[in-house]
């Protein structure tokens, strides 16, 4: 083949590559009394659509600054964030509110679910917020979402009653109620122990090879290398974007389960 024939190729791969989102140039400043935080710096990447991405870097370095940017809480100071076709940089504050609401899933180190509400309840917040009488169709399909992440015999259940790797669990089925561009979740394994860790981590595999996209914050490297990528932030600036190889994800999957302490 000549090398104008694989450019070609090349190119229309691109066109048709669909993105979770485009990040361009980003920048976020949090102007206080006494001086002004460049949280953000100038941050370029894209996350394709089926991607599994760890967010890592130091304390201070800009993770839930661009995470609070990714869900829509919050906009740049500059440069752009395309979900889908729309800029969110360019967005006002309602228009922020409702794409968050309909697009956007957030799973919390925290859980951050509703005490007084059964676990279906709970994965159905989302859809309340739309402000709509949820359909026909939303309700199956928040039941569906409960029994994937293998808690269909617990619907009725509140949050005090489940365990907290089946809490996480319900929080993941509720940041999947409103089809979301990714599953944006902070430290989501940081209040686990290992072995409820592999659980989360394995569903997180699971609902990713069914093509959802992931993107993830932690301070663990063994988290972080079972990602299909890992962007370091350093000081507001993307310090690097790798890929993980197959070999060191299922490695770090295989190390996980050899070293899972025994039950008692
Ligand atoms: N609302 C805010 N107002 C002012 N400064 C802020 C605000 N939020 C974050 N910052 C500053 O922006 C920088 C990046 O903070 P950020 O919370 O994004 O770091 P991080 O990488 O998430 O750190 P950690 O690992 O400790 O959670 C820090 O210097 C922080 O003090
Ligand atoms: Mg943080």
């Amino acid at each position: 083949m000549s090398r104008l024939a694989e450019v070609k190729v090349s190119d229309a791969s691109m066109d048709t590559m669909r993105y979770a989102c485009r990040v361009v140039e980003m920048k976020k400043e949090y102007v206080l009394k006494s001086e002004t935080v460049r949280a953000l710096r100038g941050v370029t990447f894209d996350v394709p659509e089926g991607d599994y991405v760890a967010i890592m870097g130091p304390s201070g370095s800009g993770k839930s600054t661009l995470l609070n940017m990714l869900g829509c809480l919050d906009k740049p100071t500059s440069g752009s964030l395309f979900l889908g076709k729309d800029d969110v940089a360019k967005m006002d504050d309602d228009q922020l509110a409702s794409i968050r609401s309909q697009r956007i899933g957030f799973v919390f180190q925290a859980y951050n679910l509703i005490q007084q509400l059964t676990v279906v309840e709970n994965i159905q917040v989302p859809l309340f917020y739309q402000g709509r009488p949820l359909s026909k169709e939303q309700q199956t399909r928040s039941l569906d979402l409960a029994k994937m992440v293998g808690l269909g015999q617990r619907l009725d259940h509140r949050p005090t009653q489940l365990s907290g790797g089946q809490q996480q669990r319900v929080a993941i089925a509720r940041s999947l109620v409103n089809d979301p561009y990714f599953i944006l979740a902070d430290e989501p394994t940081g209040n686990l122990d290992s072995r409820t860790t592999e659980e989360i981590l394995q569903l997180f595999e699971k609902l990713n090879n069914e093509g959802r996209t992931i993107i993830l914050v932690t301070h663990e490297d063994e988290v972080s290398k079972r990602a299909k990528r890992v962007i370091r932030l350093k000081d507001g600036l993307l310090q690097w974007d790798r890929l993980n190889t197959q070999e060191v994800r299922d490695a770090a999957a295989k190390y996980a389960i050899e070293n899972m302490p025994v039950e008692v």
